[in-house]
C-alpha cells in the first residue's frame, strides 16, 4: 500500500478530509511548520504520527527545507500532500520530490495563483471560481493540474461565504486526486499535462448566473 505524508500549517480541514476519506493508502504522518497548528490535534485524535519542523528555528529557507525533507523522508512516502502548507519551498526541495509533491490551491489555476484568491475573485467580479489540485513545480501554483472544481460566485457573496463554498469542493477533489495517484491512474503526457489512464471523460457545464 502506498504511503503519503501531509504537510500543514494551520486549521487542517483538508488534512482532516483526507484522513476521513478512506483512501487506498496509509497516511504515514502529518508534519507542520508551526507547533500551534490546530490540525496537529486532529491528526493525533486520528492516531496519525505528527512532527513539527518550526520554520522560525532555521536561519534560511534552504536549511528549513533540508530539515523538513529529513523529517518527511523518515516516513518513506510515495506522495507528499501540501494541505494549507503556507511556506514557499526551494527549487531543491521541489526537485527532490518531483512527481510526488501535490498541492491544493483555492482558485481555478492558472487564475489567481498566490494569496487572497477569494478576495481577488470577488474584486474582479468573476462569476465562476473554484479550486485545483496540481503537482508542485518550481513555477509557484503552476504545476500540472490533476483535478479542478468550479463553483458559482453569487451576488451577495462575501470572502467567507465564497471560501466556504470552495472549501467544500477542496475536500472532495483532494481526496479524489490522491485516490487516483495511489491507484496509479495519473500519468504525465508529452506536453507535461496530468491525464487519467483508462478513464471515460465526463462532467457538466456550470453556467453562472444560471440561464433562465
Ligand atoms: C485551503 O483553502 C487551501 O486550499 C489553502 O489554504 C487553505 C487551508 O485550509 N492552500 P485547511 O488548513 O486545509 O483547513
Amino acid at each position: 500500500m502506498k504511503k503519503i505524508v501531509i504537510l500543514i500549517s494551520g486549521r487542517g480541514s483538508n488534512m482532516q478530509a483526507l484522513l476521513e476519506a478512506q483512501l487506498p493508502c496509509s497516511i504515514a504522518a502529518v508534519i507542520s511548520n508551526r507547533a500551534d497548528a490546530e490540525g496537529l490535534n486532529i491528526a493525533k485524535a486520528h492516531g496519525i504520527p505528527t512532527a513539527v519542523v518550526e520554520h522560525r528555528d532555521y536561519a534560511d529557507r534552504d536549511r528549513f527545507d533540508t530539515a523538513l525533507a529529513k523529517s518527511i523522508d523518515a516516513f518513506v512516502p510515495d506522495f507528499v500532500a501540501l494541505a494549507g502548507f503556507m511556506r514557499i519551498l526551494t527549487a531543491k526541495f521541489v526537485a527532490r520530490y518531483q512527481g510526488k509533491l501535490i498541492n491544493i490551491h483555492p482558485s481555478l489555476l492558472p487564475a489567481y495563483g498566490g494569496l487572497d484568491t477569494h478576495v481577488r475573485a470577488l474584486h474582479d467580479g468573476v462569476k465562476i471560481h473554484g479550486c485545483t489540485v496540481h503537482f508542485v513545480t518550481t513555477d509557484l501554483d503552476h504545476g500540472p493540474i490533476i483535478i479542478q472544481a468550479a463553483v458559482p460566485v453569487l451576488r451577495d457573496d462575501t470572502e467567507q461565504t465564497l471560501a466556504a463554498r470552495v472549501l467544500r469542493e477542496e475536500h472532495r477533489i483532494y481526496a479524489q486526486a490522491i485516490r487516483w495517484l495511489c491507484n496509479d491512474k495519473v500519468i504525465l503526457n508529452e506536453q507535461g499535462h496530468a491525464i487519467l489512464r483508462h478513464r471515460k471523460q465526463s462532467g457538466f457545464t456550470l453556467v453562472s448566473p444560471g440561464l433562465e
